[in-house]
């Protein structure tokens, strides 16, 4: 039983609990989203350094931004329902591995995987799955780099490793993913097949232009 989560902490108050024990039983809930907090903090100061050091040695940043986002309750609680597995602290931890998100958008692809390799090789990150969408891109054309990682961070009494995702894609895969996502909600769509057959073909032009702007880096840099 997950307490202190949705709406139905307000029927429980109407049911006769105290308010202030309805806002206790919240308390593991949010301490679990600190954690993540914390978690998403750590892996995106860790990109940071790398960045720092980049931009001081080589004199260039492998990448442009960096985003964290922490996933929303109602959006836990969907999809916890859409996996049909019984809400409580412990079920999420073990069964969500994108609570805590990290986006980091490079300029190129090699930066992404150099990037990557960088994070993955520290020795308190621990690799838990990886998903290449840019050497095999989704059938709707979606390309990333998902890394499921676990962090360690250290509170006053202990260390807990955190899972992190984080998704490494170029600014034009960005655009495409960007637009495609907004376009995916639209629900007035005359005919799907051809869109969908649009925004594939889009993709790899976009895809194409990455692997073209990267030969021209490359060129300069051997010049
Ligand atoms: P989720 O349950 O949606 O998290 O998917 P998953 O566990 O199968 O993982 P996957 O690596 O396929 O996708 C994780 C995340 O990548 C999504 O939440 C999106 O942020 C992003 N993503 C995956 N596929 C697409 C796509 O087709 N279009 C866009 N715009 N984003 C995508
Ligand atoms: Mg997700």
């Amino acid at each position: 039983m997950f307490d202190g989560l949705s709406g139905d902490a307000f029927t429980r108050i109407l049911d006769g609990e105290r308010p202030e024990e309805v806002l206790e039983s919240a308390i593991p809930f949010i301490e679990l989203m600190s954690r993540y907090r914390c978690a998403m903090m750590e892996v995106e100061t860790k990109l940071r350094v790398l960045d720092e050091e980049f931009s001081i040695t080589y004199n260039r940043n492998p990448f442009e931004t960096i985003k964290s986002r922490l996933k929303k309750p109602m959006s836990i609680v969907d999809k916890m329902r859409k996996k049909k597995i019984p809400l409580s602290v412990e079920n999420i931890e073990k069964n969500l591995n994108d609570i805590a998100g990290v986006r980091v958008i490079c300029s190129f692809p090699d930066d992404i995987y150099a990037l990557a390799a960088m994070l993955v090789q520290q020795d308190d990150i621990r690799l838990i799955a990886k998903k290449d969408y840019i050497a095999n891109p989704k059938p709707n054309g979606y390309r990333s780099l998902h890394l499921i990682v676990e962090v360690p961070i250290f509170l006053s009494n202990c260390k807990r490793y955190m899972r992190v995702e984080v998704q490494f894609r170029t600014i034009a895969m960005d655009f495409w993913a960007s637009l495609e996502h907004k376009l995916k909600y639209k629900k007035d769509i005359d005919n799907p097949d051809d869109i969908a057959k649009e925004l594939e073909e889009c993709a790899r032009i976009i895809s194409s232009m990455d692997v073209r702007m990267q030969e021209i880096r490359n060129r300069i840099e051997q010049s």
